[in-house]
């Protein structure tokens, strides 16, 4: 079977690593992605993967049976409905389920719609009254920019001028056009929890939960980024925690089927969500993987994820199963200085090898924002540059892995997090 992977990062690296193990793939190209997914098949870089017609075209050309869309912008952009439309095998959503990422209103609307915990919130297209809101609501608050923002677009207020600053930010374009619609809402409290579901026929299939680092710098603190390490399970979830966790995503998984949100919903939903006092709330779906989450998520799947996907993408439901192995994964991202700010590229990467091969088979490096000198030379291009992943059969043994073949990977400006799992090890209250 010949597959294509969309996208660049560290989850289309784990998303390619675990689709080439199956016996059932032959050929399999990432457009464009990045210097790990290049040892695993064909990288194509040239290909415009927010233009359904140029990726149909590929994939017609070179006999492509199965398209995986990696990121949010394809699908959005409906990718997949041009696919499926000339009867390509597609796993992604098409682009009104993507809307559950693509427009937090109409997500919201979609949560409210079908009873599903989430903040209280209004949509606001009038600054004056999004302002106004705000000083009914009070602080804490947090205000969103309603479309896609490379995740820059939450702003956690946690004084009230703050938060009319976030309002007229967004409203005064700082965010282009996904700002000019705004989502005010209460500010939750909790640790954070993900969970993704492979969802086909309004039916889900629960993975792994996984918790992400969303925070630069130790203790939480610094700027948000795109996750700076992650774990899976996630020992700090009780067992009503998780048993509301899988109801949440069955009953938003069925109403895609329904409607008036019906859809054609055959890939993967996000649920992130806060472990709150009151129980799990959804802070936001994704129509997509999580990344880093899928780094950590499918070194521990079993099954063989061609039949997983292949299945999710013809909606056979009835032939899904999950089987997955009782070990602990640990991811610690590797960026470069100064990210999520701006940052160099270019710096020679070294010891990639040497840390995998210290512990063969427990240790492994998803690259995410690298590339090739001319030199053939290993280097760094982009913020977030690999995601080195230990696993274990504790979380001790996973994370100090993980922590170990971090020393043995070296570039100018090696940025990390020493505490990935750390508050997980302390337990529950460490979030008090
Ligand atoms: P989102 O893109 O909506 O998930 O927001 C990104 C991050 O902002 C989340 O992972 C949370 O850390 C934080 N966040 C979003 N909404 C809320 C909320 N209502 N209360 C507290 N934190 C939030
Ligand atoms: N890890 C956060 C995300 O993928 O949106």
């Amino acid at each position: 079977m010949n597959i294509l992977v969309l996208g660049s990062g560290g989850r289309e690296h784990a998303l390619t690593w675990a689709l080439a193990k199956s016996p059932k793939c032959s050929e399999i190209y990432i457009a464009p992605g990045n210097g790990g997914t290049d040892s695993l098949g064909t990288n194509i870089k040239s290909l415009n993967i927010e233009d359904g017609e140029a990726v149909l075209d590929f994939a017609q050309r070179n006999d492509v049976d199965l398209v995986v869309i990696g990121p949010e912008a394809p699908l959005v952009k409906g990718v997949a409905d041009v696919l499926r439309a000339a009867g390509i095998a597609v796993f992604g959503p098409d682009e009104q389920g993507a809307q559950l990422e693509g427009s937090k209103t109409y997500s919201k609307e979609f949560m409210e719609a079908n009873g599903i915990p989430t903040a209280r919130y209004k949509s606001f297209t009038n600054r004056d009254e999004a302002r106004a809101y705000c000083e009914e609501l009070g602080a804490p608050l947090v205000v969103k920019a309603d479309g896609l923002a490379a995740g820059k677009g939450v702003i956690i207020a946690e004084t009230l001028d703050a938060a009319l600053g976030a309002v007229d930010a967004c409203f005064s374009g700082e965010f282009g056009s996904a700002g000019n619609t705004v989502v005010v809402e209460e500010m939750l409290t909790g640790p954070e929890c993900s969970l993704l579901a492979f969802v086909t026929n309004g039916k889900a299939f629960c993975m792994a939960p996984a918790q992400d680092h969303k925070r630069a710098y130790d203790g939480d603190l610094g700027p948000n980024t795109g996750g700076m390490g992650v774990y899976s399970p996630v020992p700090i979830v009780t067992e009503e925690e998780m048993a509301e966790m899988v109801r949440i995503m069955e009953v938003a998984a069925a109403a895609t089927a329904k409607d008036p949100f019906v859809n054609d919903y055959r890939g993967v939903l996000y649920g992130g969500f806060m472990l709150t006092p009151e129980g799990p709330k959804v802070l936001e779906f994704n129509a997509r993987f999580g990344d880093p989450e899928t780094q950590v998520i499918l070194p521990r799947l079993k099954s063989d994820l061609v039949d997983v996907m292949m299945a999710v993408a013809e909606g056979r439901d009835g032939d899904i199963s999950l089987d997955w192995a009782d070990d602990w994964a640990v991811s610690v991202v590797l960026a470069s200085e100064g990210y999520p700010g701006s940052y160099e590229k270019g710096k020679v990467i070294l010891g990639v090898q040497d840390a995998e091969e210290f512990d063969e088979g427990k240790i492994i490096v998803f690259h995410a924002g690298t590339g090739l000198n001319s030199d053939g030379e290993l280097i760094t291009a982009g913020g977030r540059v690999l995601n080195v992943v230990g696993l274990g059969s504790t979380f001790d043994s996973a994370r100090h892995r993980a922590y170990e073949a971090v020393k043995r990977i070296n570039f100018e400006g090696k940025q990390f997090r020493t505490d990935i799992g750390k508050k997980a090890q302390e337990g529950r209250s460490a979030w008090n």
